[in-house]
């Protein structure tokens, strides 16, 4: 582990890449052709580089690097609704995980940073298409963050592989489903729930709201909190001080917590 194979490149308007240091000269989408160990390997953190009509500069690799830079496919959870699941349901070092689905893995690289190497993280996804992106942003983070979870993943869909998940765990102290049927999810993994555990269900939609809260009490779980959390940025007026900016006050998605006591 550590970041010594690859570099993070920040453009100046903030866009964010990530460069394994191959010595093989390729395209890099956003960069251009450049061989990376031959242009980059001597930067150090801070440096600014020119490639062709653009100005990078070297930063360290954390999470907010390994987000902006991240391969995508499917829709992933951000940061503001990341941090609420995480902070919600208490994940920190050494927790064990069971999340479905994987998608892109946006969700996971908040998980994997905050839980450590003691951490236990066991991703789900039916989709090869969605894993293949989802495990190639986690192999990135767990080359770059200094501590990288055990780490299992099982194809599949959750309601399917309940026996596989048993065979390498057979409780979890938190369970994610970002996925569109939670009610078949909930009934399938709610048993693997340790006393004190938490389910969190990430719903686009109200009608997954409600039939989350009924298949968590249906399946013994207390609805501890429903909601949903509005982000408002600000920035530079053009006139001088600073203000909410103009922009669609977009929605993502309604988050329902349960507890299993
Ligand atoms: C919106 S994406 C997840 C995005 C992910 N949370 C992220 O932050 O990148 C939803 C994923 O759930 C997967 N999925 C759908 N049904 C599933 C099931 N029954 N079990 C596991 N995963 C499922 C889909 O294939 C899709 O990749």
């Amino acid at each position: 582990m550590g970041d010594n194979n690859w570099v993070a490149l920040e453009e100046e308007d903030g866009k964010t890449y990530l460069v394994e240091l191959v010595d093989k000269t390729h395209k890099i989408k956003g960069i251009g052709v450049i061989n990376p160990h031959e242009m980059l390997n001597h930067l150090q953190l801070g440096d600014s580089i020119q490639l062709g009509h653009k100005s990078f500069v070297r930063l360290p690799i954390g999470l907010p690097e390994l987000s902006k830079s991240m391969l995508r496919r499917a829709q992933t959870i951000s940061a503001k609704d990341a941090g609420m699941i995480i902070a919600k349901m208490g994940i920190g070092s050494g927790y064990s995980v069971l999340e479905a689905g994987l998608g892109s893995g946006g969700l996971s690289l908040h998980i994997a940073n905050v839980i450590g190497e003691n951490g236990i993280h066991l991703t789900v996804e039916p989709r090869e298409e969605h894993s293949n992106v989802g495990l190639e942003n986690l192999r990135r983070a767990s080359e770059c963050l200094s501590e990288f979870p055990k780490h299992h993943h099982i194809n599949g869909n959750i309601e399917d592989v309940v026996d596989q998940i048993k065979s390498i765990k057979s409780d979890f102290d938190s369970i994610i489903l970002d996925l569109p049927q939670h009610k078949s999810a909930i009934g399938s993994v709610a048993g693997l729930l340790k006393t004190g555990g938490r389910l969190c269900c990430y719903c686009p939609v109200t009608s997954q709201v409600e039939s989350s809260w009924e298949a968590c009490e249906e399946n013994g779980l207390t609805v501890e909190w429903a909601g949903e959390l509005i982000e408002r940025p600000w920035g530079r007026a053009s006139r001088g001080g600073i203000r909410p900016v103009n922009g669609p006050f977009g929605h993502t998605a309604f988050l329902l917590v349960a507890t299993k006591k």
